[in-house]
């Protein structure tokens, strides 16, 4: 018998929501002999507002006990922008090194979409998670002031893109296509831009069976609307992929189906899994957030830990789900949880 150590933060707005979904269905995937050990951290905007803390040293310390973390989303109209988006999610990214942060786009069948048909779409970004603009390498200068100057330096280290496109390569060689693309924006931004392609080149000899290729990043968002068939791997940097996600998700039959990893290779520290998605205010308490792509991360989280068996019953399970939605009325967050959970169980 087994037991999982997982952390849980289910965070603001909908993230509460459909971690619970999450959470159920985890429950009813598990094979008898492995039980889950949950700890449930109160991170966010409650927190904040109660204590001022975003993510305490000692949670920080806590948390690396874990197998893996749950995370729903953070972020609430009442906190300033920024403070839990970075003292929080991006904190916990950096200090786990998560600098593999994948995120499938994968249209599943029946699911409506103008591009629905043959070839499917099926692909995976990798994102680079720890680097480029995201380091908060910045500031402003003359503040307030008609002259006012902000800058925003984007980081790129031989190393850490280096590790990224080389994980990058291994997924492509493990899939049937073969095909590794990277998108950045080498006309424009030419220091971090060239450094990319370099890299890019010269880890691919050790990739002989990889086919490649280079896509401008405002080209790459044609593609994923008209065409994108064509896609397989995609490599990026942290703030293009961010993006380009988003997007990603939105052909793929939406926010409420994008699913995510971020992802230590070495083990070192916890993986995390969330949705792409956001706590959507706009939806929050209402019972009408989709938690498909919180089972969804919840799927990559036991592949992870190598559960790869529990992880294909809930692809199994959504893509059910998915397939008779078509015409179906809509279902609350609850409602679509508990459906998948007696998909798993049966
Ligand atoms: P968002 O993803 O929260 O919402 C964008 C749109 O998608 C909204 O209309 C929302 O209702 C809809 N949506 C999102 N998830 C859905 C779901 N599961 N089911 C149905 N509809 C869904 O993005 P935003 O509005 O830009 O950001 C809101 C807050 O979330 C901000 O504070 C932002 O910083 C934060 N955010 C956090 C994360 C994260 O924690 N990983 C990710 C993105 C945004
Ligand atoms: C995401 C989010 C985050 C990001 C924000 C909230 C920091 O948009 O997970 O996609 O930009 O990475
Ligand atoms: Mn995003």
């Amino acid at each position: 018998s087994r037991s999982i150590r997982l952390a849980v933060i289910p965070g603001d707005g909908i993230g509460q929501e459909v971690v619970a979904e999450g959470l159920k269905v985890l429950g009813a995937v598990l094979p008898a002999g492995t039980k889950v050990e949950t700890t449930e951290y109160d991170l966010g905007a409650r927190r904040w507002h109660a204590t001022g803390e975003t993510l305490p040293d000692s949670v920080l310390e806590e948390l690396k006990g874990h197998d893996a973390i749950l995370l729903g989303a953070v972020g609430d109209p009442s906190v300033p922008s920024g403070v839990l988006e970075r003292g929080l999610l991006l904190k916990l990214r950096f200090a786990f090194d998560h600098h593999v942060n994948l995120r499938p786009g994968k249209l599943f069948p029946g699911v409506k979409s103008p591009l629905a048909g043959e070839p499917e779409i099926d692909f995976v970004v990798v994102r680079e998670g720890t680097e480029g603009p995201y380091v908060g390498n910045g500031g402003t200068l003359r503040t307030g002031t008609p002259q006012e100057v902000a800058t925003e330096v984007s980081l790129n280290t031989a190393f850490g893109i280096e590790r990224v496109v080389r994980d990058a390569y291994r997924r492509a060689a493990a899939r049937p296509r073969k095909k590794l693309t990277l998108v950045h924006k080498n006309n424009v931004l030419v220091h971090a831009g060239h450094l990319w392609t370099r890299i890019f080149e010269r880890v691919g000899q050790e990739f002989p069976e990889v086919t490649t290729d280079y896509l401008h990043v405002d080209a790459a968002t044609i593609f994923l609307v008209t065409q994108p068939q064509r896609f397989d791997v995609i490599v990026t940097d942290n703030l293009f992929g961010d993006i380009l996600t988003d997007l990603a998700a939105a052909v793929t039959g939406g926010i409420g189906l994008a699913a995510s990893g971020n992802i230590n290779p070495s083990g070192e520290f916890p993986s995390m899994f969330e949705p792409v998605h956001g706590s959507a205010p706009d939806i929050a308490g209402q019972g009408k957030a989709d938690p498909t792509a919180t089972v969804l991360s919840v799927a990559m989280l036991l592949e992870h830990l190598g559960l790869t068996a529990e992880a294909a019953r809930i692809e199994a399970a959504v893509a059910a789900d998915l397939a008779e939605r078509v015409d179906g009325p809509a279902r609350s967050t609850s409602q679509i949880g508990d459906a998948l959970v007696t998909r798993v169980a049966g």
